[in-house]
This record gives structure tokens, C-alpha cells and sequence, in this order.
């Protein structure tokens, strides 16, 4: 997961690996192909055509797909094909895609408004308010979107600048049967059949300028756009992948790990586990509730497989292991360097204690922090807040509540309704208050006890019914409240606003304890970092930073893999597989088009001359996290060969100890994504766009 500012230190390795591209060129940001690739926020994507049309995962697409769906027109089960781009749909207010357009190196400048600063609290508002100045000055120009990332825990500072497209529409999208085969039972896990990609178009006014969603508006034309590959890929053939991979925790302490092992992975997998089991059984009953609830649920499914994966995944490795001994050789080799290590040692156990600290109490940390932001209670809680940050002038309100940020939170605001349903909703509120009461007393909160008013179910059904009366269930209820003023929230007789005014002073003293925590880490983690890499390097290691969200490029090799019990794994799945594994129930419930296409063989000129089919998904050995999602696969020549979707079930635990063995990414070919454009859910004007002639 290269920074891009490291192209010119591992130019010698991309060449080694077979890129064709001079370095330099992909240096080149918003050039020739790096320019074609932009963030979803969240995944990936790229743009494919000089219209604006944009390629990504069917599942990072899943969000648009899920909120233009009903019950009679479920587009997660029959898919989206928009006939012209005047049938293109909106992926809904909050969807964005940013393209980058510049990057600028602002450590010295945020280091020292730290270092000036005179305390931990003190430290941590610096270190927002200067975020907040440099984010206003980048953002000066209508349409751009800045953030501020912090590497290797605050060595390095940089400031991102990106085109913010806000007008974001639904092309293409094949069947659920196609774009999630396999669903959750193959999520995860390799071998691989899955057609995981969609299509949006990008969409600007008619000034060429972003703007919020209107018909009027005109699709974006790009400066650059990537071409589809048209050379076969196969085993052993470079391959790099640009995109936002989120985060990672490689060079977290090794008490953090353990903590992550033993107590957050098991737990919060647990409560997810449960969660779905809740909703699953509601969704039995209620189709209403299946279709309004299958993004949600999907996102607490992935993450509690992913879970189980990595905690698998650390067995396998021995990770606790490798983490106290690799921290232990660090701390050995600053301990002989006499004076000049004393710092990082001291950081290494304010890192320790402050850690310590953070998790005193996670209980309840958890558990409040879910039964506050879950539904209604939710909503009303992030109004109330923005009622109160609206008091500061913009400049001073916390980040997620400034002018900049409310488009997107009434988007959120608006976009509810079809995400939440008031009988599920109770359902989940008394989940959370049933763990809520198994709190030990030093983990309770007085706000919430007096709420509550007892400690049982009976007390717990008692404010669940007293919660029923809200009238925040009602879409225009709650989007009249987003320009309320504070006391109307503080005279309400509104249920959800006074649970959300009685717990606030509480919320403000948590998140002014965590900014106490950060503003000694924000001494602490670069000085200790710092240390970590100059070991690494002193051992020859190559060091890279973890994951932010920013943009990072990994590079490698088509290669297959041999899993634990012994099978070799080749690095293609082939079409056939794919009808070998129907069965005619979800998830293996392959459309009829596409099991006859394959009985006939109608390759449609996209069989590779190796494999002597067409091919499905492939295996490279390239280092990719969540985020990295829709990434755009390249060739030695910088053509696309197909769509980051997956790593297999052995790499999850990458997250936090790389294992260079057995991490793969799995990949959707392009070759596949044509084959169904072509045979089985036709876009021929998508592949027309593309410029694709048919073969
Ligand atoms: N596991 C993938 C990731 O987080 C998401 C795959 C989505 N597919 C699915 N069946 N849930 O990178």
C-alpha cells in the first residue's frame, strides 16, 4: 500500500514485476491512467468512458441499488439497465464521487500548531482548527472537497484536494444472481464466480461545475478515462491496483492487538451476529422490512465473517505471537541506542497507558455508542447536536456539523425512510437496552438509568412504549426538525428528543475525554512510529504507512495460491464453474440466459486462448483492504483487466500481521464483465461507450 509519493523509491521493483509504463507516468497523479481513478468514499471506482460513465463493484454500488428498490421492483434481484442515459436513476442524495486533484504536503505547518500548543486538549483543538482553516482555503473554489490525512501516526501531514461530484446516477446492474452469486455463503472465500461489478455516470451542471442532483444536469466529461484491456491476462502477468484502501493496523501496540483479538473482534462479531438474526427473522415476517434493511444487514455480515476470518487468520499465523516479539525487538533495539531511543521508549508506554485508558470502558462505549445512533434515536440525537453546533459560528463547529457537511446529512436525513421501518427499529432499541442493563454499575450512565427508570425487561418495554409515541417516525417530521433551533429540541415532549437532550451533556464529556486521549497520542504515536520504521529499515525492510483512506498503490502478480490443507489453487475460475455450482437457490441461483449461453458455448470472442473459456475472477498477490473495493485492476500497459472485489478468507488477517504466503486479492475480469454485457444482460451501448467493438 504505497503512497503514490513513493513511486520513485520503488520504480526499480515496479519494473522487476513487469510494469511497461514509465514510473514517471504513473507518477503523474491526475494524469494518464491515475487520473481515471476516483474514491466513492468508501470504495473505489474509475471512470471508463470520456461521458462520465464510471465502473465499480456491484457490491459498493449495492447502497443505490438497495435504495431504488420496492417490493415490486426489487432491483437487487433483477438488476438495473438503463435503455438510454435519460433512464439513468439517481443513487440518491448522499452518493459522491471525488476525483483527485491535487496533493499538498502540510506537515511542518500542522506540526508545529501542535507542538505549540499547551496541553493534550489544547494539542487536539489545534490540531481541528488549523484542519478547519486548511480544509476552508482548499474549498475556496466551488465544487472541491478537502480532507486532511494523517501517516504513520502523524509524521507526515497531507492535505487532499478533490473534485466533488455530487450528482451521481444508477447505469448498470446486472441481477443480484450475478453481481452477489455466491452471496454470503462464498464471501470472503475462494474459489470465486461472482459478477461483482455496476455502473454509474457522473453528472454535472450544465457549467461544467458539480451540483446537487437535477435532471438538467449533464454527464462530466473527464480529462482521462481507462480503456478496457486488449491483451489476454494470464498467470504471471503484472498487474497494479490504484485506489483507497481504508485502514490498517500494522504497526498498532501489541496491547492493541490483544485487545482486538480477544475482546472487540469476538464481541462486536457476536452482537452482529445477533443483529442479523433479529432482522433476518423480522424480514420473514415483513417483506417491507427484507428490502429496507438488506444494505444494513449486508454490512453487519460482511464485517462479522470478516471477523471470524482474521481471528482464524491469527491462529493460523501465531499474530499475538509475532506482534509481542516484533514490539519486543523494537523496544530492544531503542534500548541500545543508549539517550537517543529514551524518547520513543517513553512514547511506547504513554501509547501503552493511554491505550489502557481508551478501554476502561468499552462496555459501555460500545453499547451506548450503538443504542444512540440506531434509528430513531439516532435521528433525533444527531439533530439535537447539529441544533447545538449551529449556535458557533461554521468555522467552529465540530467537523461533521459545518455548512459543508449538510448537504450530505440531509441527504442522510431524507434517505431514511427507506432504510428504517418503526417495529424493527423497537426491535433493535430494546437489543441494545437488554445489554445496556447487564452493565456493571462503573460502566452505567446516569442519564440513561434515569431514562430508563429500572432495571428489567419490564422497565425496558415501559420506555420502549413511552419511545413508540414519537412522531420522528414520520419523514416530514424529522426533516422539519433539521432547521429546529436548540430550544425547540429542549422544550420537546418528543420521546427520542428527550432521550437525545437527557444523555448530550454525557455524549459532549466522552468525546472531551477521547480528545484529551488524542492530544497525547498526537505527541506520542509519530515519535514511537518513527522508531518502528527506522528498525524496519535498519533490517532492509521496505516501510509504507498504514491505510487512511488516501490513495495507495499496490503491485504484483496473476498467481494462485495453496491453501492450508494442501490444495493448489490456479488463479482463474472459468465460466463453466460457475454453472457447476448453480443450484436454482440463492445464492446459487445463476440466471437462466446465463446457463444457457455457457450450454452453448457462446463465448462471444472473450474465451482466453489458454484457459479456452472465458474467465470469471482471478487470484494476484496484492496487498488490499476494505476501501479498496471498485479498484480498477491495470496491466503492464495501464489497461484495465478487471475490478478489485474481495481478498480470500487467509488474508483478513493481513489487516494487522502481513502475510506475504497467503494474501490474495480476487479480482472480477473484465473478460467476464463484457461476457455479460454481451451474452446475458445486454448494455451493447455501455460497451459501445466503452469503445469496445464487439469481437
Ligand atoms: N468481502 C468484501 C469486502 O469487504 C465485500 C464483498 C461483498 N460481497 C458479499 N457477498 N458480501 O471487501
Amino acid at each position: 500500500m504505497w503512497v503514490p509519493q513513493q513511486l520513485p523509491e520503488i520504480a526499480g521493483p515496479l519494473k522487476k514485476a513487469g510494469l511497461e509504463l514509465s514510473p514517471e507516468q504513473l507518477a503523474d497523479l491526475t494524469g494518464d491512467p491515475m487520473g481515471a481513478v476516483v474514491s466513492l468514499g468508501g470504495c473505489t471506482a474509475s471512470f471508463v468512458s470520456p461521458q462520465g460513465l464510471v465502473v465499480t463493484n456491484h457490491h459498493c454500488a449495492y447502497g443505490a441499488i438497495q435504495l431504488n428498490s420496492t417490493l415490486d421492483n426489487n432491483l437487487i434481484d433483477v438488476g438495473f439497465n438503463a435503455a438510454t442515459m435519460g433512464d439513468e436513476v439517481s443513487a440518491g442524495p448522499t452518493s459522491r464521487i471525488y476525483a483527485l486533484d491535487s496533493i499538498e504536503d502540510v506537515t511542518d505547518q500542522v506540526r508545529a500548531a501542535i507542538a505549540a500548543a499547551p496541553d493534550a486538549l489544547a494539542r487536539t483543538e489545534a490540531l481541528e482548527n488549523l484542519e478547519k482553516q486548511l480544509i476552508a482555503r482548499c474549498e475556496a473554489e466551488d465544487g472541491y472537497r478537502c480532507r486532511l490525512y494523517s501517516f504513520a501516526g502523524g509524521n507526515t501531514y497531507r492535505l487532499f484536494r478533490n473534485l466533488e461530484i455530487k450528482d451521481v446516477r444508477l447505469v448498470y446492474a446486472p441481477p443480484g444472481s450475478i453481481g452477489n452469486y455466491g452471496g454470503e455463503i462464498d464471501n470472503w472465500m475462494w474459489p470465486r464466480h461472482t459478477g461483482d461489478f455496476a455502473f454509474y455516470r457522473a453528472y454535472v451542471g450544465k457549467d461544467g461545475k458539480p451540483a446537487a442532483y437535477d435532471k438538467d444536469n449533464v454527464p462530466y466529461q473527464p480529462r482521462h478515462w481507462l480503456k478496457l484491456a486488449d491483451r489476454p491476462l494470464g498467470e504471471g502477468d503484472f498487474v497494479m491496483v490504484a485506489g483507497y484502501p481504508g485502514s490498517t493496523s500494522r504497526y498498532a501496540l501489541a496491547a492493541d492487538f490483544d485487545h482486538t483479538a480477544n475482546w472487540a473482534y469476538p464481541v462486536v462479531g457476536g452482537h452482529f451476529k445477533n443483529l442479523v438474526a433479529l432482522v433476518e427473522a423480522e424480514g420473514r415476517r415483513n417483506p417491507e422490512v427484507e428490502v429496507k434493511y438488506a444494505n444494513t444487514i449486508r454490512g453487519w455480515q460482511n464485517a462479522m465473517k470478516n471477523y471470524d476470518g482474521q481471528l482464524e487468520g491469527f491462529r493460523r499465523i501465531g499474530a499475538a505471537n509475532t506482534k509481542r516479539k516484533d514490539e519486543a525487538a523494537t523496544l530492544a533495539w531503542l534500548r541500545r541506542q543508549g539517550p537517543k531511543g529514551q524518547a520513543a521508549l517513553e512514547a511506547h508506554a504513554q501509547l501503552e497507558a493511554l491505550g489502557e485508558l481508551a478501554r476502561q470502558h468499552r462496555e459501555r462505549d460500545l453499547i451506548f455508542g450503538q443504542l444512540r445512533n440506531t434509528g430513531v434515536l439516532g435521528a433525533a440525537s444527531q439533530l439535537y447536536r447539529l441544533s447545538i453546533e449551529r449556535e458557533k459560528p461554521d468555522a467552529q463547529r465540530e467537523s461533521g456539523y459545518q455548512d459543508r457537511d449538510l448537504p450530505s446529512f440531509e441527504g442522510s436525513l431524507r434517505q431514511m425512510e427507506r432504510r428504517y421501518e418503526p417495529g424493527m427499529d423497537r426491535q433493535l432499541q430494546a437489543y441494545w437496552l437488554r445489554e445496556y442493563i447487564k452493565l456493571p454499575a462503573d460502566q452505567r450512565i446516569a442519564a440513561v438509568d434515569a431514562w430508563l427508570g429500572g432495571n428489567d425487561a419490564a422497565a425496558i418495554e415501559a420506555a420502549l412504549d413511552r419511545l413508540a409515541g414519537t412522531e420522528l417516525t414520520d419523514n416530514a417530521k424529522r426533516i422539519a426538525l433539521f432547521k429546529a433551533d436548540r430550544d425547540v429540541f429542549e422544550a420537546s415532549k418528543d420521546p427520542a428528543v428527550q432521550f437525545a437532550v437527557a444523555t448530550m451533556p454525557t455524549v459532549l464529556q466522552l468525546e472531551k475525554e477521547a480528545k484529551l486521549r488524542a492530544g497525547d497520542a498526537l505527541v506520542a504515536r509519530p515519535v514511537y512510529l518513527q522508531a518502528v520504521a527506522d528498525y524496519k529499515r535498519s533490517q532492509g525492510g521496505f516501510v509504507y504507512p498504514d491505510a487512511n483512506s488516501s490513495l495507495r498503490i499496490t503491485f504484483g502478480n496473476v498467481t494462485g495460491y495453496t491453501k492450508t490443507a494442501g490444495s493448489e489453487q490456479v488463479p482463474f475460475t472459468r465460466l463453466e464453474e460457475v454453472a457447476a455450482k448453480a443450484t436454482g437457490e440463492e445464492p446459487f441461483n445463476a440466471p437462466q440466459p446465463l446457463l444457457d449461453a455457457i450450454q452453448a458455448k457462446r463465448y462471444g470472442g472473450l474465451a482466453d486462448p489458454e484457459l479456452g473459456t472465458v474467465p470469471v475472477n482471478f487470484l494476484s498477490n496484492l496487498d488490499i483492504t476494505g476501501g479498496n473495493s471498485g479498484s480498477p485492476v491495470l496491466d503492464a500497459r495501464g489497461k484495465l483487466v478487471g475490478l478489485a472485489f474481495d481478498g480470500n478468507w487467509e488474508s483478513v488477517s493481513s489487516n494487522w500481521v502481513f502475510d506475504p504466503v497467503m494474501t490474495r486479492m480476487i479480482s472480477v475480469d473484465q473478460r467476464y464483465m463484457r461476457w455479460i454485457m454481451q451474452e446475458v444482460f445486454p448494455a451493447p451501448n455501455l460497451l459501445q461507450e466503452m469503445d469496445v467493438a464487439a469481437p
